[in-house]
């Protein structure tokens, strides 16, 4: 929510930043703004919308200062507008924030009270204003910054600039994710790593409490208690390339059609064949704890979540342990039952999921032993669990998540695999199968892209349908509920998921012959439940597209459109079926001319709750 970046250092400052903020756009594109110096001034230009009104508004501007401040917004406090843009200026100090401070309104009485005027609804602009007002009564740019920080309350990734001093730019961090780019002669901040990507791999990952002061010479590191604290450098092997189009019309795109090499990335090196197990090394669970979990919750959001509905099933047919799924924002509203021998997993790909973070804190507070599953190296969640999982799947800009779903769900069976195998429950041999048929897995996923011209055709025979339906049951459920997910968020189609079987109990109503019902029907042990199902739907005149397993006439026959599934176990089809799912929407969404990466009023990651 929200994408901040900052530079120092020989370059063009402005394009340093706009190119940043391009990357950052996933997080929130309301508005856009930079502040830069110019003969010895802050400068600062700001818009409403997406970043091109920004770069409109720039034009053929330059500026001659080394350090800047820039800004994408995803609105909390203040509708988009040019004033509710980011940069905040006050005095000498120019604020970039991605957050929320939650006793701004007292905050800004005080400073009110004090002479100050304010010309945003945002809780921000406060931020300026009160380092200012410390500058003002004398104190350094630094110490200005921490007594500040000391007086606010709730949640901030800063960048800030002092109007007099160009070789400063202080960062901030608490509860929102802020990565420092270590270049040479020149440094870099920002919400994420992409941005800084083209410029450098090392990076130091900020703490929360923490404040860091950047000049063209150096960058320190403060902790919580103001002491000087030294930071290792981190090496991350993204490389640019992965943050760009490479040929594709959108990011989404890229991303489904990426997704053979995301797993293959994903399950690199944690395969045992030989042992028909996973290796989980970056996991080292003592499997004395392992023998003793009585139950596993799988906590997440969005997408996310549904892979952990996809785990629950794995993990119960694997282990025969009681999994939990929930959602992060319902769980620990609930007081939830959880505390020693019980394992949350919260899954996310970006790791900054307010909800799903807090989800982390409650259950590590009860007692529980927390492990993540991350797409986002060192993000919060990563670094708050006691175990970490990555899931390989590289950047993901597309604002859909897609990959990462699909490497979640590769995790998630790994994890099954090695707990079900550690406690006797799998045989060797039939890791070894599991294995066998993971491999084959990207394979497969390649074959079942070649259906894109179909899917499209499916896409623009329905383009006018206002509502779908997605039913599949079992382990297919919660690919159904994604399938409706991916149609609503970018192609704005009302759409729902529904386990099959729960279609008589109401939403058989709905049916008519202007409404498109997906429904997943690979054969497996629900298979004939599912194609009643089918006739129940047919005989009420609804359209269906089917998802069935290779050659399946009896249900091609029934239906109005069929895409056929490669054959796999039914534990790994969910990967498979998701696949034309993502098409239906991408292609919906871009034959409707949605802003298909950037879809209205979401945001890659939610970092508030
Ligand atoms: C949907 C989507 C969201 C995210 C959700 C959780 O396509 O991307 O529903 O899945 O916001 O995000 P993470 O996985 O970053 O915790």
């Amino acid at each position: 929510m929200c994408g901040i970046v900052g530079y120092i250092g020989p370059r063009e400052t402005a394009k340093v930043l706009i190119d940043g903020l391009k990357r950052l756009e996933y997080r929130g594109y309301d508005s856009a703004g930079i502040a830069v110096f110019h003969r010895g001034k802050i400068e600062i230009r700001r818009k409403e919308g997406k970043l091109t009104k920004l770069e409109e508004l720039i034009g053929g501007e330059t500026f001659d200062g080394n350090v800047g401040i820039g800004h994408t917004r995803w609105a909390t406090h203040g509708r988009p507008s040019d004033e509710n843009a980011h940069p905040h200026k006050a005095g000498k100090v120019a604020v970039v924030h991605n957050g929320i401070i939650e006793n701004y309104l007292s905050l800004k009485e005080i400073l009110k009270s004090k002479g100050h005027v304010f010309t945003s609804e945002t809780d921000t602009e406060i931020i300026s204003h009160l380092i200012d007002e410390f500058v003002q009564e004398g104190y350094s740019s630094l110490e200005a910054v921490k007594i500040a920080l000391e007086k606010i309350k709730g949640s901030y990734a800063l960048g800030i600039l002092f109007e007099g001093d160009e070789e400063c730019l202080i960062a901030a961090r608490k509860e929102s994710p802020l990565v420092i780019g270590l270049g040479k002669g020149e440094y870099f901040i920002a919400s994420d790593v992409p941005p800084i990507l083209p410029y450098t791999r090392d990076f130091i990952f900020m703490e929360d409490g923490e404040v860091a002061l950047l000049s063209s010479k150096e960058v320190k590191v403060f902790d919580a208690k103001g002491d000087e604290v030294s930071k290792e450098p981190k090496r991350v092997n993204w490389s640019p390339l992965m943050a760009e189009k490479g040929g594709y019309k959108h990011f989404m795109l890229k991303e489904i059609f990426e997704q053979p090499r995301a797993v293959i990335d994903t399950i690199r090196g944690r395969l045992s064949e030989e042992k028909g197990d996973a290796v989980l090394e970056d996991v080292d669970f003592d499997p004395t704890f392992l023998k003793k979990i009585r139950r596993i919750f799988l906590i997440a959001c969005g997408t996310s979540y549904h892979a952990a509905l996809v785990g629950k099933f794995l993990i119960e047919e694997f282990c025969r342990i009681p999994v939990e799924a929930d959602i992060g924002s319902e769980f620990r509203y609930r007081d939830p039952i959880i505390g020693e021998n019980d394992l949350l997993v919260t899954i996310s790909q970006s790791g900054e999921t307010a909800d799903t973070l807090a989800a982390l804190r409650e259950a590590k507070r009860k007692g529980a032993k927390a492990l993540a599953i991350c797409n986002v190296v060192e993000s919060s969640l990563a670094r708050e669990a006691d175990h970490v999982i990555y899931t390989h799947a590289g950047p993901e800009i597309g604002v859909a998540s897609t990959k990462t779903f699909a490497t979640q769900l590769v995790i998630l069976f790994l994890l099954a695999l090695r707990i079900g195998r550690e406690l006797g429950l799998l045989s060797k041999e039939e890791g070894k199968v599991l294995i066998e048929e993971l491999v084959r897995v990207p394979h497969l996923m390649e074959e079942m892209l070649k259906a894109s011209n179909q899917v499209a055709k499916i896409a623009r025979k329905y383009l006018h349908a206002r509502d779908f339906l997605y039913l599949g049951r079992g382990i297919n459920y919660p690919i159904a509920l994604e399938g409706a997910l991916k149609l609503k968020e970018i192609s704005y189609v009302h759409a729902e998921g529904y386990p099959a079987g729960e279609m008589k109990h109401g939403p058989i109503a709905l049916i008519d012959r202007e409404m498109p019902i997906v429904v997943l029907a690979t054969k497996n042990d629900v298979y004939e439940k599912v194609i009643s199902n089918i006739e129940e739907v047919k005989a009420r005149e609804g359209k269906v597209i089917a998802l069935a397993s290779p050659s399946d006439r009896e249900v091609a026959k029934k239906v109005d459109d069929v895409i056929f599934i490669p054959e796999t176990l039914p534990s790994l089809t969910p990967i498979l079926l998701t696949i034309p799912l993502q098409l239906l929407a991408y292609y919906m969404a871009d034959f409707k001319g949605t802003d298909v990466d950037q879809p209205r009023n979401l945001a890659k990651s939610v970092t508030v709750e």
